[in-house]
């Protein structure tokens, strides 16, 4: 499948694909990496400056522009290419156009003799890893979305600042759609051990609204970078490059990924965001946390609109 050095090919060299990319340099995740996009001159001129920076990086990789042939030998090809929403769309209005996007794309890096792992960022990214895995025909452990890594951090980050806490002695995750109907499941979150509830209920300095409050900020915080900034890059950036070592060290790391639901959360037959091992395999499992009703019940829904926002795909 492999030629033994560990190889990232990443289609679409954008703001998410080159900062994916430099993540992965800066932290010497990966041996070999490939940028390709339809705009050569953009891949070439990324890679570039990726390399002016290889004096400084721990473990210099060997980075080029590339084309489709030099996905055969890869153990990962990661699409960010698509159209990006507008702080006044929502993720799904891209569903169409990045179907079919990224349908001659996954077409192309089969017909390489691809054998590895496809990594997906494209928007609204639980559909898109659906559609991504259909079109591949590869099993379902090797087709993986970056879900709610982004929103888990987040809401993480914003839990960390609330209880002064580092957010990595944190645990906790956003499920769901990666879009308006994500679900935070607070019920389980946990600082050190202990569960978020019980400390609400120890203590009148930390309240449950102030929690909600957060995570419906987790669930509007990308349009509020979108208005200032045009888009968001370096979260998802980082996100992709921490599942991309997870698969290549093959570490057994739990994050929250879009993986395909096969009964797991009473769900069958759709991608959507939840924690899973992830190793050189892949999705090694998926982890069922405790949910509440309420919880359960949002899932369900969030579930719901990925179905329905789904199109009969192109042949
Ligand atoms: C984000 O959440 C827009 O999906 C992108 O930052």
């Amino acid at each position: 499948m492999t030629s033994g050095v560990n190889r990232v090919v990443v289609v679409g060299a954008g703001f998410v694909g080159s900062s994916y990319a430099y993540a992965l340099v800066n932290q010497g995740i990966t041996e070999e990496l490939v940028l390709i996009d339809v705009n050569q001159e953009k891949a070439e001129g990324e890679v570039m400056d990726l390399n002016h920076g290889r004096y400084f990086y721990e473990s210099p990789a060997k980075v080029w522009s590339g084309d489709y042939h030099d996905c055969k030998e890869a153990d990962i090809v990661c699409i960010t290419a698509g159209v990006s929403q507008s702080d006044e769309e929502t993720r799904l209005s891209a569903v169409e156009k990045n179907t079919s996007i990224v349908k001659s794309i996954v077409d192309s890096v089969m017909a390489s003799g691809f054998n590895g792992i496809f990594l997906i960022s494209t928007n609204p990214v639980d559909i898109i890893t659906q559609a991504t895995w259909t079109f591949s025909g590869l099993p379902k452990e090797r087709v993986i979305g970056s879900g709610t890594i982004l929103d888990t951090a987040r809401y993480l980050h914003m839990l960390g600042e609330y209880f002064s806490v580092d957010p990595k002695s944190i645990n906790g995750y956003i499920i769901g759609e990666h879009g308006d109907s994500q679900v935070a499941a607070l019920s389980n979150a946990a600082i050190g051990g202990k569960n978020v509830m019980d400390i609400l209920n120890a203590s009148d300095r930390y309240m449950l609204k102030d929690l909600e409050k957060m995570a419906a900020n987790v669930r509007d915080i990308a349009d509020v970078v979108i208005e200032k900034k045009g888009s968001t890059y370096y979260g998802i950036g980082a996100g992709l490059a921490k599942i991309t070592k997870a698969i290549l060290k093959n570490e057994n790391t739990v994050l929250p990924v879009s993986a395909l639901l096969d009964g797991e959360y009473g769900f069958q037959d759709i991608f959507a965001g939840v924690p899973a091992i992830i190793n050189r395999q892949g999705v090694q499992e998926i982890i069922e946390v405790d949910l509440n009703k309420e919880e359960k019940d949002k899932l369900a829904s969030s579930i719901e609109v990925l179905r329905s926002a789904m199109k009969p795909l192109p042949k």
